[in-house]
C-alpha cells in the first residue's frame, strides 16, 4: 500500500520535474528531481544497479519534512530518477524520515533502515524530540514500512546517551551473514559518540557496544557514521556538528572525519589510531560508502554545507548536489580518495602541453570549459623559483574561482570569493599538501556548478560549489616567479 503522503510526493514529482531543464543542472553530479536534497542515504548495489536515496523535500528548495528521494545508475554518473521511496506518514516518523542506509536481505529483498523522527510540544514552548531507528522492505522501487517499527528506541540507548539525538543508522552484513549497524549519538556532556547494534535477521536488534566517542574533542553530535574494513585498517567515518577550527586540519562548523584504527570482534571495540579530515574544501558533508561488485569501497557525500544553504540560487527549482563518487584506499595511514574510474568514460577531446613556463598570466589554446577533467604537474624552474602559483577557472569578465599553491608553506587554497555569490560567508579554504621531489600534482574536475580538487593522487580532496554564469568558462595560469607545468585536459561529456 502506498500512503497518501507518498502518493502526493510522487504526483508532485511527476507534475513539476519537467520545469527543470537539463541545462540548469550539473551534468554528472546528482541534483534532486525537484526541490531540496541533503545527505546521501541507502547507497548500495542491488539487483544489478547502484541505488542511491537522498534526504529530500520535494515541495521547496529548503529543508522540510524529510522524504527519501531515489535514483539508480549503472555507472555512478548517470542517474535515473525513480519515484520517491519514503514519506513521513507514520506516527513515529511524522516529523521526517531522516538519514539511513540499505542492505540486501537473505531472501533478495532490499532492507532500508532510517531514523524516524517524532516531535511533540514540550514545556515552555520547547519541543520534545524522539529519534528511533526504523525499517522498510522493498524491491528496488516500492518499500513497505515494517509493522514492528521502530526497531531501536530510547530503551536501547545506554545510560548517559541521548534519545533525542540518536540517528543515521548505517547497516552492513557481517561475514557470518548476520547484521550490524552503527548510529550517531551524543553523550550527556554534549559530545559525539557512535553506537553499535547487532541483529541475527535484520529485524530484531540489540545494543552491542559504544564504538567511539569524542569527549568534546571533535565537535558535538556525531552524525552519519560509516564503518568498514579497508586495506587492512578499520575505518570509522563521522560527520561532527559544531567543530572548532584546529590548524588547517579541521575547520569550524560541520566537518567530516575519517578515524583509522583496529576493530576487535570478540570485545566489539574499536581502537582509534589516526584521525584526519576527509575533505578540506567548503562543500562536503555526511558521506556514505558502498562496496561495489568488483570490490571497490566507494564514497559519496552531500556536496553542500549547512552554513551556506541560504545561498540557494534565486529562481532555481532544485537545491543540493552530491559529490562525485570516490574510490577509497589507504596509503601511509591516510585515507586516499580519487574520482571513480567510470569518470574516464566521459572523457572527450584531450589536450596536453608539457613544460610550459608560467609567470605572467598564461592562457593555453583549447584549455577552457565548465565540464573538464584537468591534471597539472607543477615544479619549480630551480629551487624557490616561484613563490605562488594560481589557476583561475570558471572565469569570465567579472568572475573567477581559483586554486593557488604556495610552495614555502606547502598549502593549497581554493577560493570562490569572485564567483558571483552575494552572501558573506566562507569562500576560501586552505590545506597542507606534500611536495614530492619538488613537484605537486593537482587534478581538477569541473561540472558546471562545482569544483572537486584531488591533490597528489588523492592525498587531499577539496570540494566547493559555485553558481557563476556558465558563460564564464575561461581557465588561466599565473605565478610569482617562474614555475613549470605539464597539463593534460579532457572535456567531459
Ligand atoms: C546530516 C543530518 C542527519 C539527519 C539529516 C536530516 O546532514 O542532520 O543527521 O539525519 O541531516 O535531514
Amino acid at each position: 500500500m502506498i500512503s497518501a503522503p507518498l502518493t502526493k510526493a510522487r504526483q508532485y514529482e511527476d507534475t513539476y520535474k519537467s520545469l527543470i531543464k537539463d541545462e540548469e543542472r550539473p551534468v554528472f553530479h546528482l541534483s534532486p528531481q525537484i526541490g531540496w536534497m541533503n545527505d546521501p542515504n541507502g547507497f548500495s548495489y542491488y539487483n544489478g544497479a547502484y541505488h542511491l536515496f537522498y534526504q529530500y523535500h520535494p515541495y521547496s528548495t529548503q529543508w522540510g519534512p524529510m522524504h527519501w528521494g531515489h535514483v539508480k545508475s549503472n555507472d555512478l554518473l548517470h542517474w535515473e530518477y525513480l519515484p520517491a521511496a519514503l514519506a513521513p506518514d507514520e506516527e513515529y516518523d511524522a516529523f521526517g524520515c531522516f538519514s539511513g542506509s540499505a542492505t540486501e536481505l537473505s531472501d533478495g529483498r532490499q532492507l532500508l533502515v532510517y531514523t524516524g523522527v517524532k516531535e511533540i510540544p514540550g514545556p515552555g514552548g520547547l519541543r520534545e524530540v524522539f529519534q528511533t531507528q526504523c525499517l522498510a522492505v522493498g524491491d528496488g522501487l516500492n518499500y513497505q514500512k515494517y509493522e514492528g517499527n521502530p526497531v531501536l528506541t530510547a530503551a536501547d540507548v545506554p545510560e548517559g546517551f541521548s534519545t533525542a539525538d540518536f540517528r543515521d543508522p548505517k547497516i552492513y552484513r557481517k561475514e557470518d551473514g548476520s547484521y550490524a549497524m552503527v548510529a550517531g549519538n551524543r553523550t550527556d556532556d554534549e559530545s559525539g559518540a557512535i553506537l553499535l547494534f547487532e541483529s541475527e535477521d535484520g529485524f530484531h536488534w540489540h545494543f552491542a557496544s559504544i564504538l567511539d566517542r569524542s569527549y568534546n574533542e571533535y565537535g558535538r553530535m556525531w552524525e552519519c557514521p560509516d564503518f568498514f574494513e579497508l586495506d587492512g585498517h578499520q575505518v570509522l567515518i563521522v560527520s561532527p556538528q559544531d567543530m572548532s577550527q584546529m590548524g588547517l586540519e579541521y575547520h569550524n562548523g560541520n566537518g567530516t572525519l575519517a578515524l583509522l584504527g583496529a576493530y576487535r570482534e570478540d570485545t566489539k571495540t574499536f581502537t582509534r589510531q589516526h584521525t584526519q579530515a576527509i575533505d578540506y574544501g567548503i562543500d562536503f558533508y555526511a558521506p556514505q560508502t558502498l562496496l561495489s561488485p568488483d570490490g571497490r569501497r566507494i564514497m559519496i557525500g552531500w556536496m553542500q554545507n549547512w552554513d551556506t544553504c541560504v545561498a540557494a540560487v534565486a529562481g532555481n527549482k532544485w537545491f543540493g548536489q552530491m559529490s562525485l563518487p570516490r574510490e577509497l584506499s589507504i596509503r601511509e595511514n591516510r585515507l586516499i580518495q580519487n574520482p571513480v574510474r567510470e569518470l574516464e568514460t566521459l572523457r572527450g577531446r584531450r589536450i596536453a602541453y608539457e613544460n610550459i613556463p608560467v609567470s605572467e598570466e598564461v592562457i593555453l589554446k583549447n584549455v577552457y570549459g565548465r565540464l573538464v577533467d584537468l591534471t597539472i604537474r607543477l615544479r619549480p624552474q630551480s629551487p624557490d623559483s616561484y613563490s605562488l602559483f594560481r589557476m583561475k577557472f570558471a572565469r569570465g569578465s567579472q568572475h573567477y574561482s581559483s586554486l593557488s599553491y604556495c610552495p614555502s608553506s606547502s598549502t593549497v587554497r581554493i577560493s570562490r570569493s569572485h564567483s558571483g555569490y552575494n552572501r558573506d560567508f566562507v569562500h576560501e579554504r586552505e590545506c597542507f599538501v606534500r611536495r614530492q621531489n619538488g613537484e605537486i600534482k593537482i587534478r581538477l574536475i569541473l561540472d558546471r556548478y562545482s569544483a572537486e580538487v584531488f591533490i597528489n593522487d588523492g592525498e587531499q580532496a577539496m570540494t566547493m560549489t559555485f553558481y557563476t554564469p556558465l558563460t564564464a568558462d575561461g581557465i588561466s595560469f599565473e605565478a610569482h616567479g617562474t614555475a613549470f607545468m605539464d597539463i593534460e585536459k579532457y572535456d567531459l561529456r
